[in-house]
């Protein structure tokens, strides 16, 4: 393979057991030079969220990528209540060591904006994993800065299926809709990828078995975060991958279908609260409507192994 010069990304995420095998498939990607993790309250509280990145990079190894807190609630509502999905801890009770270092002592956002400032414009993509007020922070109050991003890729929304907690409303738009309307109407270049195309990337147990049959310590920690995703779900056959398809967009963009459509995002207290419409005074998103989920499996089993 020709050597690539590696994409410098940052990922802001509130992991969670599909943020923790985003992270992994990242870590083991040579595609991305990751140049922080930022973190954000969602799927549990920010102190966990936090802690939980830094056991991860404790786990793979990783000693040089900082971590920088970020937001601990949502820009002017109440943060969610913990998911039980993902377990006490955030991460399915998996067994990681404790953070090698403590996060960094600079806000999450204020480091985000230096970063942006001192690489040339266009060269760092941020790839969002959870509630996206940290990147809105970024746009509302550093927007010089914001417009030097590459690209945003972000998990999040429901286009033309039933949201998971309302609706039509999924978890991370929903649990800051300002948020999301903030950086939906941004103006930046994001490549939403929702639901309609994540819930078609699913681990079977056969699957987990395989990556823990390849007796490497990346792909046998996801197998075992797969495996703690099935614990709170006993009836399901198989499990949806929804944060690591956004490093599975950027590492093999052709195995998704993309449409440039145009979204507004609910921001009332009600239950369409961070829902999506297609809206034609709405702002332009890329969205990814499809994707070859066996194809998309595999890459991530490929890569998980190669490291
Ligand atoms: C999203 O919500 C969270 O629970 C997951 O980590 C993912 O980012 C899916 O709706
Ligand atoms: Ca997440």
């Amino acid at each position: 393979m020709p050597h690539v010069k590696p994409r410098h990304i940052v990922i802001d995420t509130d992991p969670g057991i599909d943020d923790a095998i985003g992270i992994l498939l990242a870590l083991a990607s040579p595609e991305f030079s990751i140049a922080g993790i930022t973190t954000v309250a969602g799927n549990i509280g920010i102190d966990t969220t936090t802690r939980n990145a830094g056991r991860l990079l404790a786990f793979a190894g990783q000693h040089d990528i900082p971590v920088f807190e970020g937001a601990a609630a949502p820009l002017s509502r109440p943060g969610p209540a913990p998911l039980n999905l993902h377990g006490k801890d955030g991460i399915g009770g998996v067994a990681l060591p404790a953070p090698a270092r403590p996060p960094e002592s600079r806000p999450a956002v204020e480091w985000l904006a230096d970063l942006l400032l001192s690489e040339p414009a266009g060269s760092v993509d941020i790839f969002a994993l959870g509630p996206l007020t940290n990147v809105a922070r970024l746009v509302l109050d550093h927007p010089d800065a914001a417009k030097r991003i590459g690209r945003i890729i972000a998990m999040g929304g429901v286009i033309a299926e039933a949201g998971n907690v309302g609706p039509r409303s999924e978890f991370n738009l929903w649990a800051d809709p300002e948020a999301a309307d903030a950086v939906v109407s941004s103006g930046l270049l994001l490549v939403l990828v929702p639901l309609d195309v994540t819930r078609r990337v699913r681990a079977t147990r056969d699957f987990t078995a395989a990556l823990s049959a390849s007796g490497k310590p990346l792909a046998s920690m996801v197998a075992d975060l797969i495996e703690s995703y099935f614990e709170t779900s006993t009836h399901q056959e198989s499990r949806p991958l929804h944060d690591p398809c956004v490093m599975l967009f950027a590492l093999a963009p052709d195995l998704f279908r993309l449409e440039n459509l145009r979204l507004s995002v609910g921001t009332g207290p009600t239950e369409e609260a961070g829902a999506l419409t297609v809206d034609e005074n709405g702002a332009p998103v890329q969205v990814a409507m499809g994707v070859d989920g066996p194809a998309a499996l595999e890459l991530l089993a490929r890569t998980l192994a190669a490291f």
